[in-house]
């Protein structure tokens, strides 16, 4: 079974780190974000799609002999095709129903008990759904015994359909991915799917956590939240304060890291203190307070902090 995971996309929102690193190599707990997705992939999937846009070389070339359990195809797009056409471009890979994800979700969702769903009510296709308190930012839909009945796009307040939005995440028989144009530029979620709703599209209701990882302040919570538990017992030079990863590979040296902390591969620093901060590969810096912030990758604190910083409500003192 195949998944198409939704990797092409510009990532302007976490520029200027999406200029050097395309936004699905971004790490999430020091591992890629597009990496954990495919990982966490139940076993039903033996094969990832990846449908690239921008970032083809470097998505290439970090691919490029790497096993990491599963059979990686990489379709890219010359012009960007949309979610839908992007889709649409994998088509030639796909053998029957497929899942698809966008590569910056980063959920709780439980996807065999969707895919027993999908089964049980014979949907053409069905869509993981997230509540949201405000949706007027969002898409939302009606739901109706189980099925997707209307779409409407960011509802003024009190005339919302629901409290449901659309999660990114997809389980679809191929009859839907034929009904989008090839070679265009098609949005699925407002060219194609609001022509199926009613129709044998259903929705997925699901509990726990959703995080669009697409913004600055969401990367930092979908890093911790990818951390999970699984942080760093000791690390030499470091002071840990509740939960933080600092990657084996840290040079540090009279250090406090945490909590929430997260410290990328070869990083040197010397006392700093770094609290609620993702810091990325080969950073090196010295004597600093770093709060709620993402640095790097391959910056000096003393000499480039001004230029790679990005720091969505953070304060750094030196
Ligand atoms: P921003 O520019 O910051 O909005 O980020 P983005 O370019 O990733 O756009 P957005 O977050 O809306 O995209 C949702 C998902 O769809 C992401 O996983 C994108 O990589 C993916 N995506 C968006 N547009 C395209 C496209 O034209 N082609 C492909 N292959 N993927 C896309």
């Amino acid at each position: 079974m195949e998944a198409i995971i939704l990797v092409g996309g510009l990532g302007t929102r976490l520029r200027p780190l999406t200029h050097t690193i395309p936004k699905p190599l971004l790490p999430l707990a020091n591992v890629p974000m597009v990496e954990r997705m495919i990982k966490n992939l139940p076993e039903t999937f033996d094969t990832a799609i990846l449908a690239v846009n921008y970032g083809l070389n470097e998505m290439e070339k970090y691919f490029d002999g790497k096993d990491i359990g599963k059979k990686i195809v990489i379709v890219p797009e010359e012009e960007p095709l949309g979610t839908g056409g992007a889709m649409r471009n994998c088509f030639d890979h796909i053998t029957g129903t497929t899942a698809v994800f966008n590569g910056d979700v980063v959920s709780s969702i439980n996807l065999e008990k969707m895919m027993k769903q999908h089964v049980k009510t014979g949907a053409k296709g069905t869509l993981a759904l997230w509540e949201v308190d405000d949706p007027s930012r969002f898409g939302v839909v009606e739901l109706k015994n189980g099925q997707i009945t209307q779409f409407q796009e960011k509802p003024e307040k009190g005339t919302e359909l629901s409290n449901l939005i659309n999660a990114g995440n997809y389980l679809l028989e191929p009859e839907i991915l034929e009904m989008i144009p090839t070679g265009k530029k098609i949005s699925i979620e407002r060219e194609i799917y609001p022509k199926v709703a009613g129709n044998g599209l259903y929705g997925f209701p699901f509990e726990g956590y959703f995080i669009d990882s697409g913004t600055p302040e969401s990367y930092l919570e979908a890093n911790f939240k990818s951390l999970g538990k699984n942080g760093t017992a000791a690390h030499k030079g470091a002071s840990i304060r509740g939960n933080a990863l600092i990657h084996e590979s840290a040079k540090l040296k009279d250090c406090i890291i945490g909590s929430d902390a997260i410290i990328g591969p070869g990083v040197e620093m010397e006392k700093c203190v770094i609290r609620k901060s993702v810091i990325l590969s080969n950073v090196s810096g010295y004597g600093s307070v770093i709060e709620e912030c993402i640095i790097g990758p391959d910056v000096s604190f003393k000499n480039d902090l001004t230029r790679s910083l990005i720091s969505p409500k953070g304060t750094i003192s030196f």
